[in-house]
């Protein structure tokens, strides 16, 4: 089928197109209704469908006679080692585990926190929950205390996993201090923490709460799939938001998984049996989606990566992986490739290695900026594809539909809506704007399979922050137009979420935490464009009492408060000390004028300035 016709059955009759769709999974029951809606006003896909997630993604395989083929390869360059797990050994690991999950009382419905490092254990205790029925929610490694704490409270887990340490380049960070703090912060307290103790760092446990994860592992026994509806949730995932509480993402186990399924396919033309490699963190979206469901759903071998692009040993890391491990595509974020080239402009590094398997590069998390396109795409001879997507909606809003119909690459744009995408370009008053015009892009409800149903705990929060703005829509928070051909150009964000080296981080929590030192009177945080990742956070602070003050130690003082509150991962590591910020006379912050003067774009002096002196004020310090 054409994309265009594809998209159409998509978008004139989404019950039957997503019903067939989902005839491609083995449910235990299927769906009496494909598309419903609750007593919110949300939708929701195939919500009386009774399937397990897990059973799809491993037990369904080796039923089917996957059972010797590898399914997850674990590549780690910090640690000098590689394992690789058939489809039925990985069953058997994560069957284990749930097992573990269950004698601590872990049931249908309870949460799980993960906090863990790049290693097995954590797409095995992922696949556990799903297997339970349990929802797991995974805390991204480079988190500090607070922001753990904050999704303790949240999703009040019942038992939190962790490791001893995770491995930076060289540099072990270990991570049990983080998680004591973190527990002794959170009014929550799991009954249950779990440690895998790694070699690099030995972690101290306490008694009556802390668990030695492979003694654990060893007394229990294998538990099975539990059934679960479809609008069951499998997983939370915390994504940041405008203020400083990020927002729970809740995703439903059979919309997920049928979206999952055809993705891998129509989007990224991989038949089962073929080896995937999403090089991202299970701490993210992407890894969710793509490290562990996607791929495995579709019977594929996926690879877990415990590295970087760059100093793993070097900027030929990831040719040696697609090399050894025969991976069909490679999927990243183009901050990665923008280290790998910085290193090696030449891509020298990948002349030793035999790529002929790569048949394609899928770039996200960011916009594939072109300077960075035409280097992969001279450098690798590939196909290079940007799509675009959200945390909220776990999988592609728009790209090139390679396993339908490739289509020619437009660099700059992420291509084309995906099929259940209803993509509109809106204006502030909400009325549809036509090509090469720039505005809001909202998705027109219903939202296809996968999309967030709900903030945990929270349904006013959804629709406050997605479903109000314009009514009938979901707002993406992005800005963009479609060109006369109806491909889509992402512009960026229109709200204060910036993406720091494809990190999706708020500057407005930055702010908050800025604004918590004692010395501060206001401040503003905006991305700045960087080169190598993208957004890099910068901070303009106005000084309660400017007398006396030595600016570069509190700006020094301002830089670690960040990385204490949010972690290492925000890259808080520059700030301005300036007299007074630019506002509108009624007091709001100028925050996009003050982005184009500091990347020296050009911009007008906004009518509605209280004072227009003040940017000649700051430019002097820039
Ligand atoms: N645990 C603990 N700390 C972590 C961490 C983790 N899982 N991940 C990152 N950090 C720390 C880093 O060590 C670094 O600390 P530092 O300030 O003390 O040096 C800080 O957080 C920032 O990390 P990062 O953003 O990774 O920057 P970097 O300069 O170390 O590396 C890149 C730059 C481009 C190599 C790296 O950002 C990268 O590989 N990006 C790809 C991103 C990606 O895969 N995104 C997923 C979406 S697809
Ligand atoms: P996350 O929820 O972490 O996946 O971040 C989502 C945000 O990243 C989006 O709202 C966009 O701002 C940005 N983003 C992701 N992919 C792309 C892309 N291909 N092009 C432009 N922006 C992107």
């Amino acid at each position: 089928m054409s994309y265009k016709d594809e998209y159409r059955a998509s978008i004139d009759d989404p019950e039957s197109f997503w019903a067939e769709k989902a005839q491609q999974l083995d449910w235990y029951k299927p769906a009496s209704k494909v598309l419903g809606i609750d007593e919110h006003g949300i939708h929701h896909w195939f919500a009386d469908g009774e399937l397990n997630t897990c059973y799809l993604a491993l037990d369904y395989h080796v039923d089917n006679g996957r059972g010797d083929q590898i399914a997850l390869i674990y590549d780690s360059p910090v640690t000098q080692q590689q394992q690789k797990f058939t489809f039925s050994e990985l069953q058997d690991e994560v069957a284990r585990c749930a097992g573990m999950l269950q004698s601590f009382g872990v049931g249908k419905g309870d949460r799980v926190v993960i906090y863990l490092p790049m290693i097995p254990e954590a797409a095995i205790s992922m696949l556990a929950c799903a297997r339970l029925g349990a929802v797991h929610s995974v805390v991204f490694g480079g988190f500090a205390p607070p922001e753990l704490a904050v999704r303790l409270d949240d999703a009040t887990p019942k038992v939190l996993l962790t490791a001893s340490c995770g491995i930076e380049i060289n540099r072990v960070i270990e991570y049990k201090p983080i998680v004591d703090a973190a527990i002794a912060r959170a009014s929550h307290k799991p009954d249950t923490c779990v440690v895998l103790q790694r070699p690099q760092a030995r972690a101290e446990l306490q008694a009556g709460r802390d668990i030695d994860w492979h003694e654990a592992v060893a007394a229990a026994e294998p538990a099975a799939c539990v059934p679960v509806r479809g609008s069951d949730p499998l997983y939370i995932l915390y994504t940041s938001g405008t203020t400083g509480k990020p927002k729970g993402v809740v995703r439903e186990n059979g919309g997920h998984a049928v979206a999952m399924k055809y993705s891998m396919s129509a989007i990224y033309d991989i038949e089962p049996g073929e080896v995937f490699w999403a090089a991202s963190d299970v701490g993210w979206v992407v890894g969710h989606s793509y490290i562990v469901y996607g791929p495995l759903i579709h019977g594929c071998t996926t690879v877990l990566y415990e590295g970087k692009p760059i100093m793993t040993p070097d900027a030929g890391a990831f040719w040696r992986v697609i090399s050894e491990h025969g991976v069909k595509a490679l999927f990243t974020a183009p901050t990665a490739f923008r280290a790998i080239k910085k290193e090696d402009p030449e891509g020298k590094l990948a002349a030793g290695y035999d790529l002929s398997c790569l048949q394609t590069i899928f770039a996200a998390g960011e916009r594939l900026d072109p300077p960075t396109y035409e280097w992969l795409s001279q450098t690798f001879k590939v196909p290079v594809l940007d799509h675009w997507w959200q945390t909220e909606t776990g999988w592609a809003i728009a790209a090139n539909m390679h396993g339908l119909e490739p289509m020619p690459v437009k660099s700059g744009s992420s291509t084309v809506p995906v099929p259940g995408f209803n993509v509109q370009i809106l204006d502030e008053s909400g009325k549809q704007l036509g090509p090469n015009e720039q505005g809001f892009i909202a998705i027109k409800l219903p939202l296809p399979p996968s999309c967030l149903t709900t903030i945990w705990g929270d349904v006013e929060r959804f629709k406050e922050n997605y479903l109000q703005a314009y009514p009938g829509y979901f707002t993406t928070g992005d800005g963009g137009y479609f060109d006369d051909d109806g491909y889509l150009f992402i512009m960026g964000r229109v709200d204060d979420v910036i993406n720091v080296a494809g990190h999706r981080l708020s500057t407005g929590e930055m702010e908050e935490v800025v604004g918590k030192h004692p010395m501060v009177a206001e401040c503003a945080v905006i991305g700045r464009r960087d080169e190598l990742k993208g957004q890099m956070p910068m901070g303009f602070v106005v000084l309660k009492n400017a007398e006396g003050a030595k600016p570069e130690q509190i700006v020094e003082e301002l830089v670690q408060m960040v990385r204490r509150d949010i972690g290492a991962v925000a890259a808080f590591k520059q700030a301005l000390v300036v007299g007074r910020l630019p506002k509108t006379r009624s007091g709001k912050i100028l925050r996009k004028t003050l982005r184009a003067m500091v990347d020296g774009d050009e911009y007008t002096v906004p009518s509605t300035i209280e004072d227009p002196a003040v940017l000649d004020e700051i430019k002097v310090l820039l």
